[in-house]
This record gives structure tokens, sequence and C-alpha cells, in this order.
């Protein structure tokens, strides 16, 4: 058990799939696991714990930003020695040249966040995926024929803001999309010397107000699933 955790130690696997909303994550459970249990419901942060053809995967909630991310992630690695995590996310794209349904393999995250600063002294505002999930993720996608761009991304804190110009940090580090965790999952993951990818589905495009119904997220996480479920085979 852990802080916000309730599950018993051997109930996690070593690898992790986190989605940000909780019934996400029952839905990929109920949808692609096998023999699977409900190992924590602590504040509604559901995580699951079965198998995917051979390999016992958990699959969990991150909850919204860095902050709840944080969290979640560290006690995952910290406390239950969890060596890889994917996140499975949605992004807004900044440009139009990405489309809806398109999908992410973040190389970086670039953030204006204080979280790397403040939690681990790590000073640099740019944080590439940690470790080898991001390659065999890229090679699965290959293998299965489902189309996969990798680009850096913006990890934002704010989701409404005045001011509707792209951030500089984002234009800076050339960030074609912004979602609010990959930042903290991977220096969380540098910090403690473990594995860490985010894949991200375009949800909304900023400059057209383009947006995904809630049936077509469902669609794009099935896509989604399947190559993140798929690389957990080959890694470790
Ligand atoms: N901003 C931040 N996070 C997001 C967005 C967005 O527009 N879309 C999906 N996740």
């Amino acid at each position: 058990m852990s802080i916000h955790i309730n599950a018993q130690p051997e109930e996690i696997s070593k690898i992790v799939l986190l989605a940000g909303d909780p019934l996400r994550a029952k839905f990929i459970a109920e949808n692609f696991l096998s023999n699977y249990k409900m190992v924590n419901h602590t504040r509604n942060a559901f995580y699951f714990t079965g198998y995917y053809k051979d390999k016992l995967v958990t699959v969990g909630a991150s909850g919204m930003g860095c902050a709840s991310i944080g969290i979640y992630s560290y006690e995952l690695f910290a406390d239950y020695n969890v060596d890889c995590i994917i996140r499975i996310g949605t992004c807004g794209a900044y440009t139009s040249e990405l489309k809806l349904f398109d999908m992410i393999n973040v190389m970086a995250a670039a953030s204006e966040s204080t979280f790397a600063k403040y939690a681990w002294g790590i000073e640099e505002n740019v944080i590439p995926y940690q470790g080898k999930a991001f390659d065999i993720i890229s090679e699965t996608a290959k293998e299965i024929n489902i189309p996969l761009l990798s680009c850096n991304i913006h990890s934002s804190d704010i989701f409404y803001r005045k001011d509707f110009n792209i951030p500089q940090v984002a234009v800076k580090n050339n960030c074609l999309a912004v979602e609010m965790e990959a930042f903290a999952l991977f220096a969380n993951a540098k910090y403690l010397n473990k594995t860490a990818a985010t894949l991200l589905t375009v949800s909304d495009v900023i400059p057209t107000y383009e947006k995904l119904s809630s049936d077509q997220r469902e669609i794009s996480l099935l896509q989604m699933m399947n190559v993140a479920l798929e690389a957990t085979l080959k890694i470790q």
C-alpha cells in the first residue's frame, strides 16, 4: 500500500498503463484484459490488473495534470517497484498539420511547470521519454500497420487561459501538441531511473476548433490501446 493506492504489492504489475480518466482505465480492462481484478479504488482512481495475452499488466488512472500524475507515477515506481509506465492520453494539436485521430509517440515534453525542478532538482524544462519503451512502441506500431508520428509536445499546467497564442516554451521547443502530464511522468522516471513513454491521440485541433466526439474518443482509444498493449508484450 502507498499513500494514494491501496493495492497489495503483488497486485500491481511491473508494467502499468496510465490513462487520465478512471473510467477509461475501466474500459480498457473490460475490453482488453482477461482475469482482471480491481486492485485500487481509493479516490475513485481505479486500477485493474489482468492479462493481455500472456502478459500481466496493470491499467489505472493518473488524474489530470503534473501534480496528479506526479503522485501516482511516483508511488507506482517507488512503492510498487514498477519498471515501466506508458501514459495513454489525448492532446490538443497546436497546428492544423495534425489531424483528429493522429497518434503521437512523445519524444520530449517541454513545460513551464516547476515540478521537475522543485521535486528533483532537474533544471531542464524539456525532458525526453525515458528508457526503451518509446522505441518498442514505434516498432510495434509499424509492425501492426498503425500510423504513429513522433514529436515534442507541451505539457501545460494550464487548460484555460486568456491568451490564445501558443506559449513560448512550446514554440521554442517545436511542440506540435499540448497535454498536461508527460513532463511529470518523464521527470519521475528520470530521477528514479525507470522507463516511461507517452502515447497521445489528437482529440482536438486548437486552430480549427475541431474536436472528437466522445464516441470517436472511444474508437481512438481502441487503436492506441492496441499499440500500447502489443508493445507491453515486448517490454522486459
Ligand atoms: N490542452 C491541454 N490538454 C489537452 C488538450 C488541450 O487542448 N486537449 C487534450 N488534452
